[in-house]
């Protein structure tokens, strides 16, 4: 029998950080390695142009990607990994999908709020049709699950939306897919773990390719709370629980257990111990990541041929579109 198809996508906009990783990444990784789905994992350029970028920076910014998705362990024999941009299908059922998307569900999205405000001097279409670009990325390939990190769930919903709304004005074609969330689907900022961590503000960031120094002095410098009991309350100590959730999540245990264990240490204590912890998991990481950069045609094949099997199954899919809204000759 045939396994459940799962898809799901990256920005090529800047380095990964452990909230990438833990959000999304790791779980690409694992649900890959589980041998119970049909995976699919693409680098979003065409999503990274809504944001301001660099012409001369943007392939780098590609294969840094890509060389990320293979050293955590992402398998091209394993998996289909594409890039989106290599793939017209994608634009061109976006565009049809456009013209079923109503402003007004577009309007609510909450991504395109937060982003609209922190890039004032370029609110561009794209950013605003961003979701539905993400519709057709996902429903070309029909898959049962798309892994991603809790923000990206109000997209999904649009995506089912989209689906339904196609299917029952042309005819049932498109599968509603469901998000999969890790345990540690949103990581909060290490300044302001009120927010999310997140690419735009690489000052609160863990990158996963940061050095040890790096990561030492990062997590040294994290906001933790008044008081000095290590205890987990994401409500009156969002600072210290999120680094508890951190360790946690690096070493299968629940923030709790990882409080008590550390509840006769400080919290410098602590998070030197959360330091030595995050960057020898990512040793390993670190080193594959360096030795696949310094192939940058090796990436660029690979990318390539997972685009040629990603692209058969989007054809198929975008002239079976175009069947039925009327537009095959
Ligand atoms: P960012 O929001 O940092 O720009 P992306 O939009 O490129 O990151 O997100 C890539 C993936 O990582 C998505 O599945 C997203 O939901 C997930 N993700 C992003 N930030 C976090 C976070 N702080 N915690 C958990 N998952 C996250
Ligand atoms: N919007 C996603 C993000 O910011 C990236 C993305 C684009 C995606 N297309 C997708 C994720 C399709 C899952 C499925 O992280």
């Amino acid at each position: 029998m045939a396994k459940p198809i799962l898809v799901s996508g990256i920005q090529p906009s800047g380095r990964l950080h452990i909230g990438n990783y833990l959000g999304a990444l790791k779980n690409f990784v694992d649900l890959q390695n589980s041998g119970d789905y049909d995976c699919y994992f693409f680098i979003a350029d065409l999503h990274s142009l809504t944001e301001q970028y660099d012409p001369h920076e943007k392939q780098k910014q590609i294969l840094n990607l890509m060389a990320d998705f293979l050293a955590a362990g992402l398998d091209p024999k394993k998996s289909t990994i594409y890039l989106q941009s290599l793939i017209p299908a994608h634009s061109e059922l976006a565009w049809i999908f456009n013209t079923i998307t109503p402003m007004g569900e577009l309007e609510r999205m909450t991504q395109f709020k937060d982003k609209a405000e922190r890039q004032a001097a370029n609110v561009n279409v794209g950013l605003f049709d961003y979701p539905v670009l993400m519709a057709a990325d996902i429903l070309l390939y029909s898959p049962k699950f798309v892994p991603v990190g809790d923000d990206q769930m109000q997209h999904l919903e649009l995506t089912r939306t989209i689906a339904r709304k196609f299917n029952a004005r042309f005819g049932n074609i498109f599968f509603e897919p469901k998000g999969l969330l890790t345990k540690t689907p949103r990581v909060m900022s290490l300044k302001n773990p009120e927010k999310k961590m997140s690419k735009s503000a690489p000052e609160s960031c863990l990158f996963i390719d940061d050095s040890p120094d790096e990561i030492r002095a990062k997590i040294a410098r994290a906001t933790t709370d008044s008081g000095s009991e290590i205890t987990y309350d994401r409500e009156s100590k969002p600072g210290l629980s999120n680094l508890l959730e951190l360790y946690g999540a690096f070493t299968h245990m629940d923030p709790q257990t990882v409080a008590k264990e550390f509840g006769d240490k400080n919290y410098a204590e602590f998070k030197s111990a959360l330091s030595v912890l995050v960057s020898s998991y990512f040793r390993e990481f670190r080193d594959t990541k360096k030795k696949l950069l310094a192939k940058p045609a090796t990436l660029k094949k690979t990318l390539e041929s997972g685009s040629k099997k990603a692209a058969k199954i989007a054809e198929t899919k975008i002239a079976d579109v175009k069947k039925k809204i009327g537009l095959a000759l």
